[in-house]
């Protein structure tokens, strides 16, 4: 069946108190949008429409970020979720098929959900509703069902008492041919106690039109929205706790898991360990059988086969090692190419630069990569061995099993299988040192006497 996906993202967000907009609010290091976008890309949709109306700017910079093909269809003044599904009109004139309405900040809808409200569809059913039962419906719009047949939803302020004590509730999520959905949006009115055009009078209206419509439900959790901080907070916590889950489910040890943070899309492989208090920022793979050790925090990095990384180690955005690569205690590596087998053990910056294989790279390593106005790289070979606190003043090249000794600052390339000693000479003043210290008790002396 094809579909398309209608994303509504324009609404303010008031209960938010921010200036971002609430669809952009982080959840796993990934704005609150892209959570709903990736769950409907599961459908492999043939349009993605996302309505944007507050910081319609910044949500279309994240919602193509996310999915370059996507459409923005702006929803200038906020007139209800009808009014916002009716934005994508022109972005799916012609298209023939099923459009998917979601919320964009509606994070925890889950792909097997939307197969069978699509499902659902294919057995003849015009509208497919999402529900749920909810422990406590409070404002939600409720089902109205005969039997299998939903009627029409009734939103909350324009219910019944009898209505209200209805459980089933609407989880905004529908789905309908499009055509259709656009023809009867146009039919809807705002005649009712908010004054808004009502996505979920399209139910009624089919009905009356002797259509078919019926819903699918699914847990309350996976309609949880986010309209407060607190609840974001919550959602965190939820989020976290599955991504615990599905790395388990993958091979993935962990022993101290509630301590773990992971991203959206973050991707680690079969029996690799992840000590306690890592954070995963976007964009990191790690493959198998490596070991992220405790207290690191990675980010846009990629960790090949066999790599340990940390404790207390930064990969920044584009630090890609290679398989076996160590990375140890309080290093920070941006940028950076670093081949098989190579170690950066201790204390060291490793930034905008390419390593080799088989490279040592002793304690207290600097690339100085910025001259305070341009980067540049540093360009380090195969089998090299950079002596402690170096300072490698880029750019500048080290040729395959050269050395640096330690404490040089290295201003020019150096040659393959050379040693480069860039370092004051020592100087030794023989007796000096004592000289110095009676120097110091005689003046303590005389001030004493003088006081
Ligand atoms: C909606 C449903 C309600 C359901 C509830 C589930 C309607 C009329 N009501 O109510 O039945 O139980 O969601 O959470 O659909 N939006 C726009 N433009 C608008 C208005 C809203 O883009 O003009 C977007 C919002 O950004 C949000 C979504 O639509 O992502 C839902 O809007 P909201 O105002 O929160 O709907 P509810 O009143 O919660
Ligand atoms: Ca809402």
């Amino acid at each position: 069946m094809k579909t398309a996906l209608i994303i509504l993202a324009a609404g303010k967000g008031t209960r938010m108190n921010s200036d971002l907009p609430k669809v952009l609010h982080p959840l796993g290091s990934a704005p609150l949008l892209a959570h709903a976008m990736r769950a409907g890309a599961t459908l492999a949709p043939e349009h993605t429409v996302v309505v944007a109306g507050h910081g319609a700017e910044q949500v279309r910079r994240a919602a193509l970020e996310q999915d370059p093909t996507v459409h923005v269809a702006e929803q200038t003044e906020q007139l209800g979720t009808g009014h916002a599904a009716a934005q994508a009109r022109t972005a799916l004139a012609g298209f023939d098929g099923t459009a998917i309405v979601l919320f964009g900040d509606t994070p925890f809808v889950q792909p097997e959900t939307l197969s069978a409200m699509l499902a659902a569809r294919g057995a003849g059913h015009d509208v497919v509703v999402l529900g749920f039962e909810a422990a406590d419906p409070g404002r939600y719009g409720r089902l109205v069902m005969t039997g299998d047949s939903l009627e029409r939803i009734v939103e909350f302020k324009d219910a019944s008492d009898a209505e209200r004590q209805i459980s089933l509730c609407n989880s905004g999520v529908l789905a309908c041919d499009a055509a259709l959905l656009f023809d009867l949006i146009e039919a809807t009115g705002n005649d009712n106690a908010s004054g808004e055009y009502y996505l979920t009078d399209v139910v009624g209206l089919a009905r009356a039109r002797g259509l078919k419509a019926t819903a699918v439900t699914c847990d309350e959790a996976e309609t949880l929205g986010i309209n407060t901080r607190a609840e974001l907070a919550g959602a965190e916590a939820a989020f976290q706790a599955r991504a615990r889950a599905a790395a388990f489910e993958n091979g993935v040890t962990m022993p101290a898991p509630d301590t773990v943070q992971f991203a959206l899309d973050t991707v680690v492989g079969r029996d690799t360990v992840i000590e306690p208090n890592v954070v995963f920022g976007p964009g990191v793979t790690v493959e198998s059988g490596a070991v992220i050790r405790a207290f690191s925090h990675l980010e846009g990095c990629h960790v090949a086969r066999g790599g340990i990384v940390g404790p207390y180690a930064r990969l920044r955005p584009g630090a890609e090692l290679s398989e076996d690569v160590r990375v140890g205690n309080f290093v920070e590596v941006k940028n950076a190419q670093i081949g098989p087998g190579t170690k950066v053990n201790h204390l060291s910056y490793i930034g905008d630069a390419t390593l080799g294989s088989g490279t040592n790279v002793g304690a207290g390593t600097i690339t100085c990569n910025y001259d305070g106005v341009m980067k540049h790289r540093t360009h380090i070979g195969d089998n090299v061995f950079i002596g402690s606190n170096t300072m490698l003043v880029a750019p500048v090249h080290i040729g395959d099993s050269a050395m640096t000794g330690s404490g040089s600052v290295i201003t020019s390339d150096v040659e393959p299988e050379a040693l480069a000693l860039a370092r004051a000479h020592q100087v030794e003043k023989p007796g000096m040192a004592t000289k110095l210290l009676q120097i110091l008790k005689a003046r303590k002396a005389k001030q004493q006497r003088g006081s």
